[in-house]
């Protein structure tokens, strides 16, 4: 039988983050993330994700107030958005406002992209998201805003930029990025655990319409250990050490996410080999990235 997951992994920086997180990404129906958030604190979820960009900051701290559970008890992150990076700390200040809180435990460089909101390039002559990062070190050092710090979306070639800067002795706690059986991406997994980074896995479940609950494997695996299929990908993504953001908005679906089994080393490995036969590839797809994101890592 599935239980409750309360497995909480140990940062870099020493702070712990529960192993599964509710995603919030497009949760943006009015109403819906402030109803997805309470449900999911009233069932045992102690880790929120959200971020600027996706417009339910005010809900997911109504909800966390709402919910009667001490603030400290609960893991929240949001992220930085692209438009912001010259002005990280205004930015962070309008997140804590709508959050109502004073501070975030995880605050993530969303991507490690600069878009000038004049011009809508993704670039400036005088500024890279190494820059952005280090603004975010300063916050992270000087104020009590910011109690871990990391980054998203972030390749390797890119991680290196910041973990050979000179001026660079934060390292990121987590890696956010979007993980499933048909994009495993073992190298960064690997890039990852050697500089003690965890991976945060979004989109689990393969994204809008969690198309990979519907392979074989999938459903063979969860009629096989009498679980739903949800509870199999989120099973093996803890299983493989990396913190996972199941999104729903649906209170049952919510109430399942949490719950995991112990896979045995044959039923892990069937999910492991799941990109050998259907390829691999992300499934979020976002036609506004098409400009920014990178190819596999
Ligand atoms: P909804 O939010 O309407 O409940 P991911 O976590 O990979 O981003 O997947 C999110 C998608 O998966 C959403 O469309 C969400 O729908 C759906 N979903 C989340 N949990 C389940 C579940 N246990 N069973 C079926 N679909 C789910």
């Amino acid at each position: 039988m599935a239980t409750p997951n309360t497995t909480t992994f140990k940062f870099n920086d020493g702070h712990e983050i529960p192993a599964i997180g509710l995603g919030t990404w497009r949760a943006s129906e009015e109403g819906a993330a402030y109803n997805a958030v309470l449900s999911a604190i009233k069932n045992g979820y102690r880790h929120i994700d959200t971020a600027a960009a996706y417009g339910n900051e005010e809900e997911v701290g109504k909800a966390i107030k709402d919910s009667g559970i001490d603030r400290k008890d609960i893991f929240v992150t949001t992220k930085l958005w692209n438009t912001r990076h010259k002005e990280a700390e205004k930015a962070l200040d309008e997140s804590l406002a709508k959050l109502g809180l004073d501070y975030v435990d995880l605050y993530l460089m969303h991507w490690p992209v600069s878009t000038n909101p004049e011009t809508g390039e993704h670039s400036y002559k005088d500024w890279t998201y190494v820059d952005t990062y280090k603004s975010l070190q300063k916050i992270y050092k000087e104020t009590n805003k910011i109690k871990s710090l990391g980054v998203s979306n972030f390749t390797i070639p890119k991680l290196e930029k910041i973990l050979n800067d000179p001026e660079i002795d934060v390292v990121p706690v987590v890696n956010q990025i979007e993980l499933h059986p048909i994009f495993p991406q073992p190298r960064l997994l690997k890039y990852l655990a050697d500089n003690n980074i965890y991976a945060q896995a979004y989109s689990p479940l393969g994204s809008e319409g969690s198309p990979l609950l519907a392979l074989d494997e999938i459903v063979e695996l969860s009629k096989k250990l009498e679980v739903q299929p949800a509870n199999i990908l989120v099973s093996w993504a803890v299983q493989r050490g990396t913190i996972v953001l199941p999104k729903s908005v649906t209170p049952s679906r919510i109430i399942n996410n949490l719950k995991t089994i112990e896979l045995s080393k044959e039923d892990f490995e069937i999910v492991d080999k799941i990109s050998e036969k259907y390829g691999v590839k992300r499934t979020c797809d976002v036609p506004e990235w098409k400009a920014f994101v990178d190819d596999i890592a």
